[in-house]
């Protein structure tokens, strides 16, 4: 058969070798629910599972729950559970939303197992057996109101370096350092909000300069990482010597207990990455497999994917442990940006926060996995959801282009099945068999908006041919029977060769097609061989339209379900900024002795940025400098009396030590002072001359 052996010739058909490879998605926390964000990243990385299975290679493909840290311990006090009631509850309700996104993990653990904790006592005592584990005692922030130690990432305040408000307290999300806790400008406790005391603490650090050659052979020469990383690592971390890791954690704490260290914990950065590991334990163990096999093997290959925000536990300190515990280094480690809706970050108030369930409430994921994989690229650009594009290439693209090649041909051939022999179609299907390695080089290669672009390069090519041979008009000649068979062969070959592509991100769509033409999508090289003289079955529908009132609704659920635990504001303060609240201080005020007026810390201030809050009636939100590198931003409710660009360049007089404050669209880190009454308001200014962070006597 001619067809044949120009397809196979053109799709280059040689059985690839088969790699044996483990592929993992970071751990999620055990604290929340999966939400859009998450799911970025699941379902890039089951994407990419999926493909690597359908090439034929063995793949073990692995998560856990990330169970342990302070966080999950005084959430699970407030909810007067155990914290190990509150991660058992967490993880069947992970696992359901990753089962309803068909995220296909081989097995899901728990950082929280007895596993786990034997595989990092393993690498702890290669740590300490390599003279790399020092015990010093240091300062740590405490809060007084929750009574613990607060871990980096539960204190957020004023970047050390750049001054931008309200960072993590272990590295800046704006300008990329990384400093201690201890180091942050304002610091407060995101559990109470309460100003952190420093205590004296012990703790123990694993030192890393002793592997500093080794990572930096690793993260700059290996391959392993996207060129930007290495960049970003060797220019932020590998110029000068690596610090020391603090890996340790005092009581109370929801953890394992250092085995050699009594009342000492390890933080949870310590043992959530060894969870990969004790997955596949868990997994090898009830399968009869051998763990080494996989973490020990160097024919193996280990592929992480993981979001840019924790890019360096899983580039410096994990690989340091695979390399003391004797594991493999990951082959790649696969960085991917955040999830931006509308170009804005996510966010509760503006109703943009979906989780998992909210969404499986209102739209078939079968949505969601296609349009993120439409616009997931190889580089770690963040990915925006942009509501009229979403439903456009829902609808045109996928339901459209793809989907109805199937409507538009599979009920005329019910009755008699596929032609015996494949007919002449021109060259379409070998033309589409010999996309085959263009398109799985961009599966392997992450970049899965152009193998999506590929697939529609040839539902257009197939279109193209059902628009012309129009089989509609042909049924309706009783005499053209054997040419409706033949034309409708071929659309549903072209069909199954684009779901056979399109399989790793539409497994739903793959599976019904597998059952409308009696053959299971299972093998990529399905697309080198047309499927002919067999029935076809009775047709389903395979994917409705996306209705756009489906998609406002989620949003609407998500704003709803953000405003109805949203804190209720504490007691206005005079001139409050808080939206909603009286502008200005009433006019009777009892006195105040001096002392309390001296508590006021008034001071300068120069507004360098000003905008509206879009959903806010009354604020606006200031940025606002105090000499120096020192900046606040303050959310001020005079919204309807100036012009966001009346102010910037200004100088107004501001309380600079009022607590800082929670509010729905960020944190306030002071007020601005105004006069005024009812429907007015009159913002204070010094004299000229004066300068920003000059204090008010
Ligand atoms: O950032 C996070 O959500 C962490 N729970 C990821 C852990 S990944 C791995 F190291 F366990
Ligand atoms: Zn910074």
């Amino acid at each position: 058969m001619a067809w044949m052996r120009t397809a196979e010739a053109a799709a280059k058909v040689t059985a690839p070798m088969s790699r044996q490879i483990l592929v993992t998605s970071a751990l999620p926390y055990a604290n929340g629910s999966i939400h859009l964000g998450h799911l970025v990243e699941y379902l890039q990385t089951d994407i990419w599972a999926r493909f690597q299975r359908l090439r034929g290679h063995q793949v073990a493909f692995l998560c856990a729950d990330d169970t342990h840290g302070t966080a999950i311990m005084i959430r699970a006090q407030k909810e007067g559970r155990s914290p190990e009631a509150l991660i058992a509850a967490s993880s069947d309700e992970h696992q359901r939303d990753f089962a309803a996104f068909g995220v296909s993990f081989d097995h899901y653990g728990s950082t929280n197992s007895a596993t786990n904790y034997e595989v990092c006592k393993g690498i702890w005592q290669a740590l300490r057996q390599r003279g790399m584990v020092v015990e010093r005692e240091v300062q740590r922030l405490y809060d007084p109101q929750q009574k613990t130690f607060l871990a980096d990432r539960f204190v957020r305040g004023t970047c050390p370096r750049c001054a931008s408000p309200d960072q993590y307290g272990d590295n800046c999300e704006k300008c990329g350092s990384t400093y201690a806790a201890t180091e942050l400008v304002n610091p407060r406790s995101v559990h109470s909000g309460a100003t952190p005391e420093l205590r004296p603490s012990k703790q123990l650090f694993v030192q890393l300069t002793p592997l500093q050659d080794f990572l930096t052979a690793w993260t700059q020469r290996s391959g392993a990482l996207q060129p930007e990383i290495a960049n970003y690592l060797a220019g932020h971390f590998l110029d000068k010597p690596l610090q020391d890791w603090d890996v340790s954690r005092p009581e109370p704490y929801f953890g394992f207990e250092i085995p050699d260290a009594k009342n000492q914990f390890w933080y949870v950065w310590f043992d959530a990455p060894v969870g990969y590991i004790a997955a596949t334990a868990e997994w090898c163990k009830a399968k009869g497999d051998s763990l080494d096999r996989w973490w020990k093997n160097p024919e193996c290959e280990v592929v992480h994917f993981l979001g840019k925000d924790i890019t360096y536990f899983h580039t410096l300190f994990w690989p340091a442990m695979l390399h003391v515990g004797g594991y493999q280094l990951p082959k790649r480690v696969h960085i991917h940006g955040f999830l931006r809706v509308g170009g804005e970050k996510m966010s509760k108030s503006r109703g943009t926060f979906v989780t998992a369930r909210q969404y499986l409430d209102q739209l078939d994921p079968s949505f969601l996995r296609y349009y993120y994989a439409s616009k997931l690229g190889p580089r770690i650009d963040d990915l925006d959801i942009v509501p009229d594009e979403f439903v456009g290439k829902v609808n045109s693209d996928l339901v459209g282009r793809v989907v109805n090649l199937a409507s538009r041909s599979a009920r005329f051939v019910e009755t008699t099945g596929l032609s015996a022999t494949y007919p002449d179609d021109g060259g379409l299907f070998a033309r589409a068999a010999a996309q085959s390695e263009a398109i799985a080089a961009a599966y392997e290669a992450c970049d899965y908006r152009e193998a999506t672009r590929l697939c529609m390069v040839l539902a257009d090519a197939a279109n193209e041919y059902v628009e012309h041979k129009a089989p509609w008009t042909i049924k309706k000649d009783p005499g053209r029977s054997k040419e409706l068979q033949d034309v409708c062969t071929v659309v549903l070959n072209l069909f199954r060769q684009i779901c056979v592509y399109l399989s790793p991100v539409l497994p739903d769509l793959a599976a019904k097609t597998g059952t409308l033409l009696g053959e299971p999508i299972t093998r990529w090289d399905q697309v080198t061989t047309p499927l002919v003289g067999r029935s076809v079955a009775r047709f389903q529908h395979m994917m409705t339209r996306m209705e756009p009132e489906k998609l406002e609704a989620m949003f609407a659920a998500a704003k709803a379900a953000a405003e109805a635990v949203a804190p209720t504001p504490p007691p206005a303060a005079a001139s409050t900024v808080d939206d909603g609240g009286p502008l200005l201080a009433e006019p009777l005020q009892p006195t105040i002795a001096i002392d309390d007026f001296t508590k006021l810390d008034l001071r300068i201030a120069l507004v360098v940025a000003a905008e509206a809050v879009p959903e806010a009636k009354k604020l606006l939100k200031l940025t606002l400098s105090l000499g120096g590198t020192e900046r606040r931003t303050v959310f001020a409710g005079i919204k309807a009396y100036y012009q966001p660009e009346q102010l910037v360049g200004r100088l107004v007089v501001m309380v600079a030590n009022l607590a800082p404050r929670q509010m729905k669209f960020g944190l306030s880190e002071g007020m601005v002072i105004a006069a005024g009454g009812d429907g007015e308001a009159f913002l204070l200014s010094p004299d000229s001359g004066a300068k920003p962070g000059h204090r008010l006597h």
